[in-house]
């Protein structure tokens, strides 16, 4: 209650908030993108003085504690008064969030947004490799964070090597009614139903097109679009989505609620149309599909209308406008978890050319409470019967097992050989028809290239599952580049260094955060980092022994 009274005291004129910062002035030649993201932004901002009351705390502890302290991610001010204060003033789980984002969009235009100090990703030993990419650090922030594309800078500022914004529809769509979020406070989760509320694709793809023109034009290119095509062409040196060295853009399109599921060239059109316009400022596309989830599934029928609607992502991304491609992941869903759905949804990975998997998100389920045995207080026990996704904690040790099983099951790599690998082993080896064989049956070829991932890049991995691999050469590292092993992504529970740890020895190669964020606040990626620095420590100490 004190610092309710705190905050009174400090209130701060929201007048002050409007000021421009200096940098806006580049917008000129692209007044119509600067009208369009204003209009959404005061819409939001109108009214409500309670945010303003939390606005003016943040500026003035800001002078108060030092600017140093206040914005690095590290200071614990972040995750003891930042977020609780704001649960407080906003009782509702999306006025919080809205704010929160809000905040981070206007610090970060004062360039007083908090943000990861140091060099430590730079050392290299959190380093991973994604999509011939190498991250500086395999901690990502997850869909639904920033789904308007507003703050993907601030949130790399953090210190995430993945930030992945949207949904976004492909035209605007409000979603379902409020309230949509809701707190479980003794349990750190939360159960959403927003249902893709979104300000559609072409805001938000003119939003990121602001983003690279003013990157642009900060590098000395100009700001015109002949700039704009030369740093999505990659010529200033970054990667086109997220801009920085060692870190990756992914944006999330989903369909029009209008759209029918069951009427995949519909949904396909929906995804085409949003993938030209946001494509070629993502360095990652996902989609969220749902598996086919009918009975008897293995038959080809059955895998056939996923496998269709992912070949139809797969060509929009190839008549993006831009020297290279981003890489395509599919996002699904943890209560699709049967052998059977996973074995389809993976061939159907195979068999469209999609590059990767998200494995996990909220779930339809409700888990036990944690500790095992706590009585959820009245008032939660209450919201687990809304509607809607459930995500916390709880959720780590599916995320987890789900990583294993699709780790295995797209090792195995396609059931039915695709075309290019086998014009690539026709061209290496020349030596027999591989046509019509399995991937299997073509590891007897004497390989000078590498081999298709499924069968080089673990073989310790497929040792169980593939006991006929007789490859005489056995590249272990360098799969082919027709072939790449599918990556994944893990979301779903994970909130510390151990976690993520786990999560990527069972072979992901990025733990993406969300409720964790929410709870922990603005220093949690940073936080996580930390703890598998500190764990690696730990362990060289213990074999050095
Ligand atoms: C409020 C909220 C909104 C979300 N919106 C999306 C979304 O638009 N698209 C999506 O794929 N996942 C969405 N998610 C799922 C998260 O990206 C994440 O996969 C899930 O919450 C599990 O991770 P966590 O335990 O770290 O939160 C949302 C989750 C929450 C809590
Ligand atoms: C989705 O909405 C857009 C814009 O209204 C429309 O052009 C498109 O046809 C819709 N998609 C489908 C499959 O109806
Ligand atoms: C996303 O996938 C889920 C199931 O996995 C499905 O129920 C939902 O309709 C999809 N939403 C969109 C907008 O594509
Ligand atoms: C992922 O979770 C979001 C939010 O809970 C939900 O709207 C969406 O349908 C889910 N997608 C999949 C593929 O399950
Ligand atoms: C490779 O095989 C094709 C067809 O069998 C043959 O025409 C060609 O001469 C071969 N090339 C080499 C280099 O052996």
């Amino acid at each position: 209650m004190k610092t309710a009274a705190c905050m009174r005291a400090l209130h701060i004129r929201p007048s002050i908030l409007r000021y421009r910062a200096p940098h806006r002035a580049l917008q000129h030649p692209t007044r119509h993108v600067t009208t369009a993201t204003e209009a959404a932004t005061n819409v939001r901002s109108t009214g409500t003085r309670t945010k303003n009351f939390a606005y003016g705390t943040v500026l003035t502890l800001g002078l108060a504690f030092g600017y140093l302290y206040v914005t690095d991610t590290r200071a614990s001010i972040h995750e003891w008064l930042l977020v609780p204060a704001l649960r407080q003033i906003y009782p509702d789980g999306e006025e919080a969030h809205h704010a929160g984002t809000h905040m981070l969009k206007v610090l970060h235009s004062f360039g007083l947004n908090p943000r990861e100090r140091g060099v430590a990703d730079s050392r290299g030993d959190l380093a991973v490799e994604v999509f011939g990419h190498t991250l500086n650090n395999p901690i990502g922030t997850s869909a639904g964070i920033d789904k308007g594309a507003e703050i993907p800078t601030p949130l790399f500022e953090l210190g995430a090597g993945i930030v992945e914004v949207g949904a976004v529809t492909l035209v605007p769509q409000e979603g379902n009614p409020k309230p949509r979020v809701f707190r479980l406070p003794s349990q750190n989760a939360l159960i959403n139903r927003y249902g893709f509320n979104s300000e559609g694709a072409e805001l938000v793809a003119s939003r990121l097109r602001q983003r690279v023109r003013e990157f642009a034009y900060q590098a000395g290119l100009g700001i015109d679009e002949a700039a704009e095509q030369q740093v999505l062409d990659g010529e200033a040196g970054v990667p086109p989505g997220s801009l920085l060295n060692g870190r990756l853009l992914a944006v999330q399109v989903a369909k029009n609620k209008t759209t029918s599921e069951d009427d995949i060239d519909a949904v396909v059109r929906d995804y085409a149309t949003a993938v030209s316009y946001v494509g070629k400022y993502a360095d990652i596309l996902v989609v969220n599909v749902s598996s086919p989830n009918t009975p008897g599934l293995r038959t080809l029928q059955n895998v056939e209308p996923l496998t269709r609607l992912l070949s139809g992502v797969v060509q929009a991304v190839k008549n993006i406008d831009r020297k290279t491609k981003p890489a395509i992941m599919v996002k699904v869903s943890p209560d699709e978890d049967s052998e059977a759905q996973i074995a389809g949804i993976c061939e159907a990975v195979w068999d469209s050319g999609v590059d990767g998997v998200i494995v996990g998100n909220t779930t339809k389920k409700r888990p036990d409470p944690l500790p095992k045995g706590y009585l959820l207080p009245a008032s939660e026990a209450k919201l687990l019967l809304e509607q809607g996704g459930y995500s916390g904690p709880q959720m780590f040790e599916r995320t987890l097992a789900l990583v294993s099983k699709y780790r295995n099951a797209l090792d195995e790599g396609p059931k039915h050989p695709s075309p290019s690998p086998s014009s690539i082993l026709e061209k290496t080896s020349n030596s027999t028809s591989t046509s019509s064989q399995s991937s299997k049956t073509t590891t007897t070829l004497d390989l000078d290239q590498p081999s298709p991932s499924a069968l080089s890049s673990n073989v310790d991995d497929l040792s169980s599952s593939a006991p006929t691999l007789t490859l005489k050469s056995t590249p272990k590292t360098a799969p082919a580049p027709s072939n790449p092993r599918k990556v994944i992504f893990a979301t779903g529970g994970i909130t510390n260094g151990r976690q993520a740890r786990e999560i990527l020895d069972a072979g992901a190669s990025v733990a993406q955060v969300y409720t964790a964020m929410i709870y922990g606040g603005a220093g949690t990626v940073s936080r996580i980092k930390g703890e598998m620095r500190e764990d690696a420590e730990q362990q060289k100490t213990v074999t050095k022994r």
